[in-house]
């Protein structure tokens, strides 16, 4: 059976596997049990060139591209330039060693397409934080779910799918969270200065989002934007940015910190150690608060929601649990936070959105501030398609990583079984080739009744996609 979508052609698939073009085309596909083996368009097997012919940025053995790193070329802090970079000069599919270690980086949306369709139900990845993962290891912790792969991931995914993944799961955290944003508009206000601007907006924001989580974790409100907890909040968010920001400076380092205790190694330790000393403390207390409450007969339908469910699933340790809150609790501050802080920016800076943005909350919740419901927050389509128009503009996110599984042929050359690819949607967000108007903020883009050519769905996915895809994602939108 042969299927022809754009831009290749694909021999033996599996029905799920064609995720696009068959269906559109009202094709039938036969079930086959076989390998898949994918093909660039209008190439045979032997015009597939070998894995080492793939272009990229050059460098000595071994090293590759470490010494542009450290000596300038290339700028860690600027990754999004750069990725686009290498797409100009280089095409759709790259490839980069860096100290040994060979990754893709993929640009092309097909082939994109083609490693989604590929997975199964447990898509490998290299772990999102190596460095967390190590401190995690050291510390006796559970490595958490973006640090694992395989049957082990497979454990901890389950157990949080439900509760996750669906609208109806996250949809009783509202009533929880919804005060949370009030009373953070109204603390806003409280501290504009006299030019009418909130001084460290930023971590203001970190703060919201801890308050918000901490609500969800441990049914308690925190104190974390006026109350006494204001310096654990900020201690926290400090403690992010310095987890996030060494992260990504010691993986482009020589590994000297995996077999000493190196001066960024320290540092890192003692921000994740705040992040967990914090943690174990609001944990011990809201066990205690939820073992009280259960002893008492006095515990609510909706309290430690998110708490009994963990706890009440019994392919999860102790540890596990505990490090499942701490995702939940602190992952919004490297992603949510800056992609709200990116999103009221574009607000800000494009009136006409914002009136439309504000006429549509107004309308579909008109009682404000009468707490918001699931339903009314389904039906704010154009706020939704203003967050997705802000990840387009301004995305937090370079890459996607996967383990490919499988020998392919992506974009003309071989990718054997166990390379590590980076999907890099992300750097075609702005390019002319994928959207009209690629500069301006424009969220109708993404509403139905949009009469101009619609996005490619394999280009815009912030939160991944298939099994693997982000575990806050249904919580963020
Ligand atoms: C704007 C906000 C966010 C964005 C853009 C985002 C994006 C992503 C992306 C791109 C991935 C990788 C998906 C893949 O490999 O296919 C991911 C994974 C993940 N995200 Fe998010 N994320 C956001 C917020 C959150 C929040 C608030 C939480 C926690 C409540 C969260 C928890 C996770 C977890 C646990 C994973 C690992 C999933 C796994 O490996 O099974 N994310 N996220």
């Amino acid at each position: 059976m042969l299927c022809s979508g754009k831009g290749t052609t694909v021999l033996t698939l599996y029905r799920a596997q064609c995720l696009g073009c068959c269906w559109k085309q009202g094709m039938t596909i036969r079930w086959r049990s076989s390998v898949t083996l994918f093909r660039a368009e209008g190439s045979e097997s032997e015009d597939v060139k070998p894995f080492a012919d793939i272009p990229g940025p050059k460098g000595p053995p071994y090293f590759g591209t470490y010494f542009q790193y450290k000596l300038g070329g290339i700028n860690i802090n600027k990754m999004p330039e750069t990725l686009k970079q290498w797409h100009k000069q280089y095409g759709g599919i790259v490839k980069e060693t860096l100290l040994g270690h060979t990754i893709v980086h993929v640009f092309d949306p097909e082939a994109i397409r083609i490693i989604y369709a590929n997975e199964d139900k447990w898509p490998r990845i290299e772990p999102m934080a190596q460095t967390t993962q190590m401190y995690r290891e050291k510390s006796g912790m559970s490595p958490g779910l973006g640090n694992t792969n395989d049957e082990e991931w497979y454990r901890l995914r389950s157990a949080v799918q439900q509760l996750m993944m669906r609208p109806k799961g996250v949809a009783p955290l509202l009533p929880a969270v919804d005060p949370v944003a009030l009373e953070f508009v109204a603390h806003l206000k409280h501290l504009r200065d006299h030019s009418n601007q909130v001084p460290d907006f930023a971590t203001e924001l970190g703060r919201w989002s801890l308050e918000s989580s901490g609500k969800n974790c441990f049914d308690t409100r925190l104190g974390y934007l006026s109350g006494e907890g204001q310096r654990e909040a900020v201690d926290m968010v400090e403690a992010s940015h310095t987890v996030f920001d060494l992260t990504t400076q010691l993986g482009v380092s020589l590994p000297l910190h995996k077999y000493f205790s190196t001066p960024k190694w320290n540092q890192l330790t003692k921000a994740e150690d705040v992040l967990y000393k914090t943690l174990q403390k609001q944990l011990t207390a809201a066990l205690e608060r939820l073992r009280e409450k259960m002893d008492s007969g006095k515990l609510g339908e909706n309290e430690f929601l998110f708490l009994r469910y963990l706890m009440s699933r019994e392919e999860l340790s102790v540890n596990d649990v505990a490090t499942l809150t701490l995702s939940l609790f602190t992952d919004g501050l490297p992603t949510t936070t800056p992609q709200l802080l990116f999103l009221l920016y574009l607000l800000a800076s494009n009136p006409t959105v914002q009136d439309r943005a504000y006429h549509e909350v107004s309308s579909v919740a008109p009682h404000h501030p009468a707490p918001l419901t699931a339903q009314s927050v389904s039906n704010m389509t154009y706020i939704r398609a203003c967050i997705k128009e802000s990840v387009r503009m301004m995305s937090m996110v370079n890459e996607i990583s996967r383990i490919t599984k499988k020998d392919m042929a992506l974009g003309g050359y071989h990718i054997p079984a166990g390379t590590p690819v980076h999907l890099n949607n992300p750097a075609l967000y702005r390019h002319p080739d994928f959207f009209e108007q690629p500069d301006t903020f424009l969220p109708e883009r993404w509403l139905r009744d949009w009469s101009g050519e619609k996005p490619n769905p394999f280009i815009l996915l912030p939160f991944g996609h298939g099994p693997r895809m982000c575990a806050g994602e249904t919580a963020v939108l």
